[in-house]
Order: C-alpha cells, then sequence, then structure tokens
C-alpha cells in the first residue's frame, strides 16, 4: 500500500454541488484539521447553501469558473491537493446543449491539469463509470478499470475526454494524479432533476413520476456518503497514476426503483407515466469495485438500499424550501422535450 499523504489545503472545484458539497461536508467532519477551498460557479446546479453552515475558518468560497486560467493562477498556489468535482453533470441535459459540457468538462479539466502541473499539486479527478459505455442486461461481467472507454451520450463523451487528458498529463508531466469513476450515486442535496429526486418531488408536488422507455435499463446505486469517503481514501493512499472504480453492489431496474419509492412513499406502485426514452440511453452500468477494496480497504457504510432511500425521501419531504425554486423551471424543461 502506498505512503499516506496527508493534505491539508485541498482546493475542491464543483464544492456547492451534489456530490462535491456532500465531500466537503464529510472531510469538514472527519478531518476538521484539513482546509478546505471551494471553487464553484454556482450554475444551476451549486447553491452556496449546500456548504453554509460549514465553518468559514475551515471552508472558503470562491465563485468563479474553471475554465479561467487567470483565476486558476490565483487560487492554486498554495494547497496541496485538487480534488476535481465541477462539472456539467446531467446526461438529458448534454443532449438538448451540448456546449457547456465541453467546455466546462474537457477545457475546464485541461486548465485544472495546468495549473496542477504549474504549481506541483496532487490532483484527483471524479469521473464516471459512463465512460465505460453499457453493458447488456444478461451479460455476466462488470465494469472494470482497464476496460476500454466507449461513451454513448455527450456527457459521458466530455467526461471520458477529461479522463484521457489527466492519464496523459499523468504521464507526460508527471502530474501526480489519480482517477475515480464511480456509479449512480444517491442521497440528501441532488439536484431534482435526477431520477430519484424528481420521483420524490413529483409524488411531493402531487406530479405523477415518469419512467424512461421500458424501465429495464440497470442503474448500479452508491449513497453519496459512501462515493465521498472512496474519494478521500484514494487521495490520501491512492497510487499516482491508477484508476478506481468507485460502486457499492447496487444493480436495480429503474423500474424497481421506481416501485420502491412509490411504495415507501404510500403511493399505488403504478402510480407513473410511461414516458418516451432518451436517445442512446444506455442499457446498463455495472462497477466492479475489487481494485478499490483490496488496496484501500473500502467498503460502502450504505449497503440497505430501501433504507437509504427512505432516509432520503425523508430529507426532501423536509426541505422543500431547497428544491422547490429549481422545480417548476426543472419540470418545464422535461415538459418540452416530451418526458
Ligand atoms: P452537480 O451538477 O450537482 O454539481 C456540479 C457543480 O459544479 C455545481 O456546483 C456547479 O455550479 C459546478 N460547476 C459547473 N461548471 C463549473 C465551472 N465551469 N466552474 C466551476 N464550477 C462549475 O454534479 P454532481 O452530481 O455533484 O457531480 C459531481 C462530479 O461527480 C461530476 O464530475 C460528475 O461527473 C461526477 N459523478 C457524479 C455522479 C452522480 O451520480 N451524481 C456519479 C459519478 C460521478
Ligand atoms: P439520471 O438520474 O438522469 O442518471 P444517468 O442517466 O446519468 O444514469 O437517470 C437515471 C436512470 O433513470 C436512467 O436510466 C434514466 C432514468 N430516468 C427515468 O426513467 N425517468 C426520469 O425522469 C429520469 C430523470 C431518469
Amino acid at each position: 500500500m502506498a505512503d499516506a499523504f496527508e493534505p491539508t489545503n485541498i482546493l475542491v472545484t464543483g464544492g456547492c454541488g451534489f456530490v462535491g458539497s456532500n465531500f466537503v461536508r464529510w472531510v469538514a467532519k472527519n478531518h476538521p484539521e484539513t482546509h478546505l477551498t471551494v471553487i464553484d460557479k454556482l450554475t444551476y446546479a451549486g447553491d452556496p447553501k449546500n456548504i453554509g453552515d460549514l465553518p468559514k475558518s475551515q471552508v472558503e468560497l470562491v465563485v468563479g469558473d474553471i475554465c479561467e486560467a487567470d483565476l486558476l493562477d490565483r487560487v492554486v498556489a498554495g494547497h496541496d491537493a485538487i480534488v476535481h468535482f465541477a462539472a456539467e453533470s446531467h446526461n438529458g441535459n448534454s443532449i438538448l446543449d451540448p456546449d457547456p459540457f465541453v467546455r466546462t468538462n474537457v477545457i475546464g479539466t485541461y486548465r485544472l491539469l495546468q495549473a496542477a502541473r504549474k504549481y506541483d499539486v496532487r490532483y484527483h479527478h471524479v469521473s464516471t463509470d459512463e465512460v465505460y459505455g453499457d453493458l447488456d442486461f444478461d451479460e455476466p461481467r462488470r465494469f472494470e478499470p482497464d476496460d476500454p472507454y466507449r461513451p454513448s451520450s455527450p456527457y459521458s463523451s466530455t467526461k471520458a475526454s477529461s479522463d484521457l487528458l489527466v492519464r496523459a498529463w499523468a504521464r507526460t508531466y508527471g502530474v501526480r494524479a489519480t482517477i475515480s469513476n464511480c456509479s449512480n450515486n444517491y442521497g440528501p442535496y441532488q439536484h431534482v432533476e435526477k431520477f430519484i429526486p424528481r420521483q420524490i418531488t413529483n409524488i411531493l408536488c402531487g406530479l405523477r413520476p415518469k419512467l424512461y422507455g421500458t424501465g429495464e435499463n440497470v442503474r448500479d446505486w452508491i449513497h453519496v456518503e459512501d462515493h465521498s469517503r472512496a474519494v478521500w481514501d484514494i487521495l490520501v493512499r491512492g497510487r499516482i497514476g491508477q484508476t478506481y472504480l468507485v460502486g457499492a453492489n447496487g444493480e436495480r431496474a429503474n423500474i424497481d426503483v421506481m416501485r420502491a419509492i412509490l411504495r415507501l412513499m404510500g403511493q399505488p406502485e403504478d402510480g407513473f407515466d410511461w414516458v418516451e426514452d432518451r436517445p442512446g440511453h444506455d442499457r446498463r452500468y455495472a462497477i466492479d469495485p475489487s481494485k478499490l477494496e483490496s488496496e484501500l480497504g473500502w467498503k460502502p457504510d450504505h449497503t440497505n438500499f430501501i433504507e437509504g432511500l427512505r432516509q432520503t425521501i425523508a430529507w426532501y419531504e423536509k426541505n422543500e424550501s431547497w428544491w422547490r425554486p429549481a422545480k417548476a423551471a426543472t419540470e418545464e424543461r422535461y415538459a418540452r422535450q416530451g418526458r
């Protein structure tokens, strides 16, 4: 196992989004000696309230765009690690308008890598299993770190591009980089455009949940806190130049997740609408996390998906003021696509 790296001053990009803010809260709580600077553009998906309750002495927010090289020049120096979450993250949006995806996910990553190189800062790159494309429903294998890249959507192709930049910068310029590719996250503070929060908040608003296509598509669900802990483990103990896959053995068909949400919220299990499928919709994602488990001793804490779903529903029930402002515009965008 590699010697542990002890970061004292981490720059977190996208720390006001869903996963980034969870990581910031997790580190602030579990490693109170670590200072965190968050750089976030505060797009529609970023909300400073997500980290607003943390002590200002420990967590500083810089509002700005990772594509701005001058800003990175001012901000990166003095940090001993960058953890890069910032991205345009929603597949559906990437089909409507790929432009910000190419800009933030590809150019933004390039700018950060250049800064990491210039200031010799340890760099961890947060990515998705979607770079590997999809699997057949009955295929016995799961994704492994050295699988070929076969992205299907504008989102996953820009994430794949960013991963390839990281690999090249590590090999050619010696940037001390690691990459993690994680499966679908769920938990509190996830934007209402994503599958699970969309259905929960639809029910809370008296709207019918929406299931794409046949509902057979499989996602491999992991609680966001387990993802945050994996990113920390890789940052401090991961081998430089390596890719780690993060997943919690959570494969479920969308229709089963939909029925579970309806059941937990006291609705009839058929109380949803079938809607037109998303173009290019990946069939199945499944992660083999054995490298992360055997090398770094990581294991998921949240192994009961239904219990995690119950807690997530309770969070959305309690925090309507957090999600309500984004709900109408999100549903209008879906309605324009017939979904
Ligand atoms: P999110 O959309 O909730 O948050 C993205 C954050 O990045 C927002 O705070 C946004 O304001 C910020 N941002 C966007 N463009 C920016 C820019 N140009 N400069 C600075 N900040 C910018 O996304 P998320 O779901 O939290 O995903 C975070 C990362 O984790 C992404 O890299 C994503 O690919 C990866 N990931 C997410 C999941 C998941 O299920 N959510 C799974 C695997 C990997
Ligand atoms: P999503 O949260 O958009 O993540 P991704 O497409 O990146 O995996 O969707 C998760 C799954 O749920 C995906 O198979 C598409 C499906 N889906 C629906 O069936 N209905 C919906 O309203 C949404 C948003 C997604």
